[in-house]
């Protein structure tokens, strides 16, 4: 009597799923039964076919536990507290998006003046599903959101740079101790300067690239000098910006400086673009610009995060 011919008498048949189990923690070793007719014994035939289908169903059910393993390692927008060196606090909040199993890769996004809105967030998400980036949008007005343009402005101006600073390299910080190897930096009106001022500000074995999206810093504000930056920029206009800082005039002044700062720089102008014209909700919302801007700047961050 052959060893299967004794499981198959007993009519129950029990499958002990090792090589899914290896994957698991041994508290989740688990089960399960196939009832057997009894008339199953009658050819080898008939034998080959009950075989045949077990290994579906396991090659069926092993799909289940990698899909179920892959929604577990994607965070979708997961809240985390970082350290920072910020005399305003020693730690401060972020949300975090992407897969740390699939990515070595880290984004700091920047928030527009307005602070860390669930918009914002959701770019931070759209953008490391997009390209297979973990990012991180910080948090650097500490839980504030501003209701109205003028308390943007007033939040944004009370904002230290040099505490900005801190925070960024706290965040960077974070992300390698999560795994990642090479973190880059993007920012939107405000966050864009505040991008470009860490990219001239902050080591680049910290912050490895920038993006910066309409925004250009004051200098005496940010205490940074453009001309110092040793980083691969990327940087995204509109061509119907009226803003004071981001409008064409001074952003071609922008593109030049970096076009004889380094030859890793791109620089982008979007026809038909006001400022903001990645912000979903907002007045100035330019799909076509959106899709092609943060498809690029994806390109760009998995060229220069290596
Ligand atoms: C900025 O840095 C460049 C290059 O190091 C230097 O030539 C220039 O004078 C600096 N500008 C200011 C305002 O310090
Ligand atoms: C952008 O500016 C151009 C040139 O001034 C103008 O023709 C066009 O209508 C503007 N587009 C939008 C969407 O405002």
């Amino acid at each position: 009597m052959n060893a299967l011919f004794r499981i198959l008498l007993s009519s129950i048949f029990l499958v002990q799923l090792t090589h899914l189990a290896n994957a698991k923690p041994k508290r989740n070793r688990w089960s399960f039964k196939v009832d057997l007719p009894m008339d199953i014994l009658a050819t080898q035939a008939s034998l080959d076919e009950l075989k045949e289908d077990i290994r579906s169903k396991l090659n069926d059910l092993e799909a289940v536990v990698n899909k179920r393993c892959e929604a577990k390692t994607m965070m979708e927008k997961e809240i985390v507290r970082f350290t920072s060196e910020n005399p305003k606090a020693d730690h401060m909040y972020g949300s975090l998006s992407g897969d740390l199993m699939k990515s070595t890769k880290g984004l700091i996004v920047i928030q527009e003046n307005l602070g860390m809105t669930n918009e914002i967030t959701d770019r931070a998400l759209k953008i490391a599903k997009l390209g297979n980036l973990v990012t991180l949008a910080v948090d650097l007005y500490r839980g504030d959101i501003a209701q109205t343009h003028d308390e943007a402005r007033e939040l944004s101006g009370m904002l230290s740079y040099d505490g900005a600073m801190k925070d960024i390299e706290g965040a960077a910080m974070y992300l390698k101790s999560r795994g990642i190897k090479k973190v880059g930096i993007t920012g939107f009106c405000f966050g864009g300067r505040i991008t470009l001022s860490a990219a001239a500000l902050i080591n680049p074995d910290l912050i490895s690239a920038a993006a910066p999206f309409y925004g250009i810093p004051d200098p005496e504000m940010c205490g940074c000098n453009i001309s110092n930056i040793a980083v691969p920029v990327q940087a995204h206009f509109g061509m119907n910006d009226t803003s004071r800082s981001a409008n064409p005039v001074e952003a071609e002044k922008l593109r030049i400086l970096l076009e004889n700062i380094g030859d890793k720089n791109e620089f982008f102008f979007y026809d038909n673009a006001g400022h903001a014209f990645n912000r979903v909700d907002g007045d100035r919302y330019n799909k076509d610009a959106d899709e092609l801007s943060l498809k690029r700047l994806v390109d760009f961050m998995n060229k220069h995060l290596m």
